[in-house]
C-alpha cells in the first residue's frame, strides 16, 4: 500500500479528499498535518478530527501546524466554506483538540518522512507554509520523499481569490515559492484550471450526497449552504485521486515552475517556464486531463 502524509487546510473539499483517501484500499494515511487557510488552524484541526470521526479512523494522528503565512499577512478568517471551514453547521459531538498530537506538524513531517525514507507520497491541499518551514528546517527532505502532489496555483493567470492568483498559493506566496523551487522530488500539480476543466455536474453532486450512508449525510450537512453553481469542483480531490491511482491522470505537461511574489496584480500567481528559459533541471508535472469516470468512482467510494 502507498504511504501518504496529507497536509490540509480542511475546508469542504479537503474533507472530500481525505474521505476519498480513507476509503481507498490502495493507500494508507500515516498522518494529517494542519495549516491555516480556509479557516483558522484550530478550526482546521477540529474539522480533520470530525472527518476522522465520521470515517471511524480516529487512530490516525493529527498535527497542528502554521497559524499564518510566513510573512504573517493573512487574515485566516476568510472562507467560502463558512467561517469554520465546514459550512458552519455546528457539531455537538465534535472531538476536542486535546486529541491532537503534542508534536507540531513541521516536526512530524520531518520525522515521518525520515522514518519511511523514499516511500512517502506527500499530498498538499492547503497553503504550503508547513512544507516550506519543514524544508528550511531540513533541506534534505525533498530527496527523502517519493513524491509531492499539490493542489494549487493556476496556469492561465486567472485566479479564484484575486484576478491572477489561486487561493492556496495566494495565502502564502513565499511558502509556495520555496516549495516549488526547493522540493526537487517528482512534483505533481493539480492547478485550478485542471480541476475546473474536469468538473462534475450539480446533478452528480446531488446524487452523491443523497446516498443513504452516514458519511453522505455528513457531506450533505456540511455542503447544505453551498451556493448553487452550475458545476461541482472538488478541487483537492483531484490531487488525492492522482496519488491513489496514478493512471487516473491521462495527460501531463512537464515544466519548470515558480511563483510571483511581487507585482501589482499577480502576487501568488503560478509562473510556468514553458520555453525552458530558466534551464532548470527540476520540472513540475502539471496535470492536464483525467479519467473522469474513474475519478467519480473514487469519489463515490468516499461516502460509502
Ligand atoms: C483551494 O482553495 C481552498 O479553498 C480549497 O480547499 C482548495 O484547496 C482551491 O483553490
Ligand atoms: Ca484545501
Amino acid at each position: 500500500r502507498k504511504m501518504l502524509l496529507v497536509d490540509v487546510d480542511c475546508g469542504v473539499d479537503d474533507a472530500q479528499a481525505l474521505m476519498m483517501a480513507l476509503a481507498a484500499p490502495q493507500v494508507e494515511v500515516l498522518g494529517i498535518t494542519c495549516c491555516f487557510g480556509n479557516t483558522t488552524v484550530d478550526h482546521v484541526c477540529k474539522n480533520v478530527l470530525r472527518v476522522l470521526q465520521v470515517c471511524n479512523r480516529m487512530e490516525i494522528p493529527v498535527f497542528r501546524g502554521a497559524s499564518n503565512s510566513l510573512l504573517g499577512e493573512i487574515n485566516p478568517q476568510f472562507s467560502h466554506f463558512g467561517s469554520d471551514g465546514l459550512g458552519d453547521v455546528g457539531d455537538p459531538n465534535s472531538p476536542g483538540l486535546e486529541l491532537l498530537q503534542k508534536e507540531d506538524a513541521v516536526h512530524a513531517l520531518i520525522r515521518i518522512i525520515h522514518q519511511y525514507e523514499g516511500q512517502i507520497n506527500l499530498v498538499a491541499l492547503g497553503p504550503l507554509t508547513n512544507l516550506a518551514l519543514a524544508v528550511k528546517m531540513d533541506p534534505s527532505l525533498p530527496k527523502k520523499l517519493k513524491n509531492l502532489c499539490i493542489m494549487g496555483g493556476n496556469i492561465q493567470g486567472r485566479g479564484n481569490i484575486t484576478v491572477c492568483a489561486e487561493f492556496n498559493f495566494f495565502m502564502d506566496p513565499e511558502a509556495a515559492y520555496i516549495v516549488t523551487n526547493e522540493f526537487t522530488c517528482p512534483t505533481f500539480i493539480a492547478a485550478l484550471e485542471f480541476t475546473r476543466e474536469n468538473c462534475l455536474t450539480m446533478e452528480d453532486f446531488k446524487n452523491w450526497v443523497h446516498q443513504d450512508t452516514e458519511k453522505a449525510r455528513f457531506m450533505a450537512k456540511i455542503t447544505a449552504k453551498w451556493p448553487q453553481k452550475s458545476s461541482f469542483v472538488s478541487y483537492d480531490s483531484y490531487a488525492m485521486a492522482a496519488v491513489i491511482e496514478e493512471n487516473i491522470i491521462t495527460e501531463y505537461e512537464k515544466c519548470a515552475v515558480s511563483v510571483e511574489l511581487h507585482g501589482r496584480y499577480a502576487r501568488g500567481m503560478l509562473v510556468l517556464d514553458t520555453d525552458n528559459k530558466w534551464k532548470k533541471e527540476h520540472k513540475a508535472i502539471l496535470m492536464k486531463k483525467c479519467n473522469i469516470n474513474r475519478f467519480k468512482e473514487l469519489l463515490w467510494n468516499a461516502l460509502l
